[in-house]
């Protein structure tokens, strides 16, 4: 239907290239179905919405899933599928492995998620970028990609100098015991204040980075030190969010030390680098300051330092060039827009970003607290993530124990786990992603609405009804499996076509990466399952063919839920 949207859209439509129209499908006490996009459609066309029902329906390819397409009232299109249409292409989907979905040819796909800087605390902007970078990675491997995941630390720079003159002034055994704990900020801050307090200090603080930039080994040591602590935090938060990063994808900025000097010599040979102000600079077209004037991306600063953005070059050429890489994600806080589409503009220019290859920022709003304002912790300061999740987790544990005392403690423990970790997850990823969010505990764990609690609880919830009537009626899994779909009650052919509904919101998901279409989809799905369950019994079914096929219907739901939260990272306990 929706192709035949598109296809009268496109023939009437001014514009050549039209969106994919959603027909707009409901129940009907007519037919099947009906779809009610005629109406939409005419009113934005300027056409008579019956004209365009009737071009829709013929444009409609012969087709043995549908027995009659009516146009009814305004420009209703009434839809009587042929029987046993829905069960056919339900039980296809059963089969399937991927439920449907087509996968497209492989790509490589490099991600850069996460990335806090070293030394400093890992704040809730990188918890954004590291949930949703790390859903990227879930469904692009899901997919059959070659996924590469690049943790590009900010591992390098000058706040080293005063940072490791800091640490000798505490002592090495003493900083290192500090920073392995988690408390990066700390160290940070009275690094900073010493800094700022010192002329002595500062002297230091200098002297250290010019032997850092000359490969000094006794300072590389001790920046090693610094941050190996840090990594071992980092990998501590990652463990606990059950986020798919270890030491193997920790690719910092300091990686790319060795191929500054010839990305920037590559470029001077293309006669991209001009001299301004003494910085070797690269001007990509359209991007101009205030005063209009072009726009610098630095690739050489004046003291001959190499700064963030010849860093992302070197990234860059290296993921395109050696990785050989189709399509480069940046998971990143939208503040640094510009900054990314200069370097991917950088990257045409130099012909190492060339089409088909992509380079896309998958941008995310601020983390706010309930008040409105930037997030931070009671008394102010930034919040420590490994607080956050432990947070989650307990309030979990309390609300689940509220729920049902009769788990035992063994599997509250468990559970509390999934369900705060996933708490956490499904906020950030339920949201629009581009938008600011605002972190609550007490909404991201609520067990009504779009929330992980009431996915989760979905979940388990199809799972044991699917039990019970196992035990009662003595029948197990194959048997359901191999069932035939009947779909003749009105709240079964709605849920039939949230099912059918999966491999389509995938498919729009891998391009925009918007997870929230998907989170939409699961909890669509979820009320779709309710009000099945409520009209059409499953244990107590009329007859032993309808309770397999429910059945049947049930364990679609069941794996269809799983898979989707498993996309988002997010684990569905069988009992909650
Ligand atoms: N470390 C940076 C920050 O905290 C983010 C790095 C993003 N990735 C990149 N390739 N620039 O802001």
């Amino acid at each position: 239907m929706s192709a035949a949207f598109t296809q009268v859209a496109d023939s009437i439509g001014t514009d050549s290239a039209t969106q994919p129209v959603d027909p707009l499908l409901q129940a009907s006490r007519h037919a099947d179905f009906q779809a009610n996009a005629a109406m939409a459609m005419a009113k934005a066309l300027k056409k008579n919405p019956r004209e365009i029902a009737t071009a829709v329906i013929e444009a409609v390819a012969a087709n043995e899933l549908i027995d009659q397409l009516e146009i009814a009232g305004p420009g209703f299109i009434n839809i009587t599928l042929a029987p046993g249409a829905l069960g056919g292409l339900l039980a296809e989907q059963r089969a399937d492995a991927l439920l449907g979905f087509v996968p497209p040819s492989q790509q490589t796909i490099v991600i850069d998620y996460s990335a806090p800087n070293v030394a400093k605390e890992m704040h809730v902007g990188h918890l954004r970028s590291t949930i949703i970078g790390d859903a990227c990675v879930r469904l692009l491997e899901w997919q059959g990609h070659n996924v590469i995941r690049r943790n590009h630390l900010g591992d390098w720079g000058t706040p080293f100098g005063m940072l490791i003159e800091h640490l000798l002034d505490m002592g090495e055994t003493e900083a290192t015991q500090e920073l392995s704990q988690g408390d990066l900020n700390g160290f940070y801050r009275a690094a900073r204040q010493k800094f700022a307090d010192s002329e002595e200090f500062q002297t230091r603080a200098r002297n250290r980075v010019v032997s850092l930039q000359s490969g000094d080994v006794e300072t590389l040591r001790l920046w090693k030190l610094l941050i190996e602590q840090s990594q071992k935090y980092f990998m501590q938060v990652y463990a606990q969010l059950e986020v798919r990063l270890d030491g193997s994808e920790f690719v910092g900025e300091s990686a790319y030390n060795d191929e500054l000097a010839p990305t920037l010599e590559a470029l001077r040979s293309l006669g991209l680098i001009q001299t301004s102000d003494g910085a070797e600079c690269l001007f990509p077209p359209g991007f101009t300051n205030r005063d209009n004037e072009p726009l610098p991306l630095i690739v050489r600063k004046r003291d001959g330092g190499y700064g963030y953005a010849a860093t992302d070059l070197a990234a860059l050429r290296q993921r395109t060039q050696t990785l050989n890489a189709d399509r480069l994600l940046y998971v990143v806080g939208s503040p640094q827009s510009q900054h990314l589409e200069m370097v991917y503009e950088a990257g045409r220019m130099a012909g190492w970003l060339q089409a088909p290859a992509t380079a896309e920022h998958i941008a995310f709003g601020s983390v706010l607290g309930s008040d409105g304002k930037m997030f931070k912790s009671r008394t102010g300061d930034t919040v420590r993530l490994s607080d956050l999740v432990n947070e989650a987790i307990d309030r979990a544990a309390a609300t689940i124990e509220a729920k049902n005392p009769e788990l035992s403690a063994e599997e509250r423990v468990e559970v509390a786990q999934m369900v705060g970790i996933g708490a956490v997850k499904y906020a950030d990823l339920s949201s629009e992603r581009t938008r600011d969010y605002v972190f609550d505990f007490d909404r991201m764990l609520a067990l009504e609405g779009n929330t992980a609690p009431y996915m989760q609880y979905a979940y388990a919830r199809v799972q044991s009804i699917v039990r019970r009537a196992m035990a009662s009626h003595g029948i197990d899994a194959p048997q359901i499996d191999q069932a035939p779909m009947i779909i003749v009650d009105e709240a079964e052919k709605l849920l039939a076509m949230q099912l059918l509904r999966f491999a389509d919101v995938v498919e729009d998901v891998s391009d925009s990466l918007l997870f929230h279409r998907l989170a939409t989809y699961l909890f669509d799905l979820a009320t779709a399952y309710s009000g099945f369950y409520n009209s059409c019994p499953v244990v107590d079914a009329p007859d032993a063919e309808t309770r397999l096929s429910r059945l049947a219907l049930c364990r679609l739901t069941a794996r269809t839920l799983a898979t989707g939260l498993s996309l988002l990272g997010i684990r569905a306990p069988e009992k909650m």
